[in-house]
């Protein structure tokens, strides 16, 4: 795609290692109940091939919290756009992200959640980018650490585009740059 500048993790890579999250996952919640909190939108192709590898019952529930809307840096401004529609409190809760940078949404919606006592609550990222982190995180399950470039693709946007790339890939900067 002309867009690519070059790709950081390819297909094949992320499916395998979704998989392997998949089966890591499955062992530790043995004869439980999952509920996969997506994190929309990047989160959710992340949470569609992950959960094909779970082989506990799984429910879905939906979330969007705004931090950067258009921009390329966080502003630090985290609010709720759409809530969960079921209670979590009780259940076992797994937050899916596409990617952890800053740190500063899943602070604020660790605090939110956990104020709704699940039975417990545990955070699941394709990928973490720990040089950029502004508050630390306690991440359970981690696809891939990545470098401090502006990422797209596999759920990953560009001005809301471009999330259906099946592989990560750092965009040539005449496509970012206007
Ligand atoms: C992205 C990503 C995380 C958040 C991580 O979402 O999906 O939710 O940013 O960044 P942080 O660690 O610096 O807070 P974004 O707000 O871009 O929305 P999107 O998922 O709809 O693209």
């Amino acid at each position: 795609m002309e867009i690519v500048d070059r790709i950081i993790i390819s297909e094949e890579d992320i499916q395998k290692r979704v998989r392997e999250l998949g089966e890591a996952i499955s062992q530790d919640y043995a004869g439980q109940t999952i509920t996969l909190l997506c994190v929309l939108k990047g989160g959710l192709m992340f949470l569609c091939d992950l959960a094909k590898h779970i082989t506990q019952p799984v429910a879905y529930d939906f979330m969007s919290v705004s931090s950067y809307g258009d921009a390329t840096e966080s502003s630090g401004v985290v609010r709720i756009t759409k809530d969960l529609e079921e209670s979590i409190e009780g259940k076992h809760v797994i937050i899916v992200e596409d990617i952890i940078d800053t740190g500063l949404t899943l602070n604020y919606l660790l605090k939110n959640l956990h104020s709704r006592n699940p039975a417990s609550l545990r955070i699941c990222t394709l990928l973490d980018k720990p040089d950029n982190r502004r508050v630390e995180i306690p991440i359970d399950y981690v696809g891939f650490k990545v470098p401090n470039d502006f990422l797209v693709g596999y759920g990953l946007d560009f001005k809301q585009l471009y999330r259906n790339i099946p592989y990560v890939f750092v965009p040539k900067k005449e496509f970012i740059q206007d």
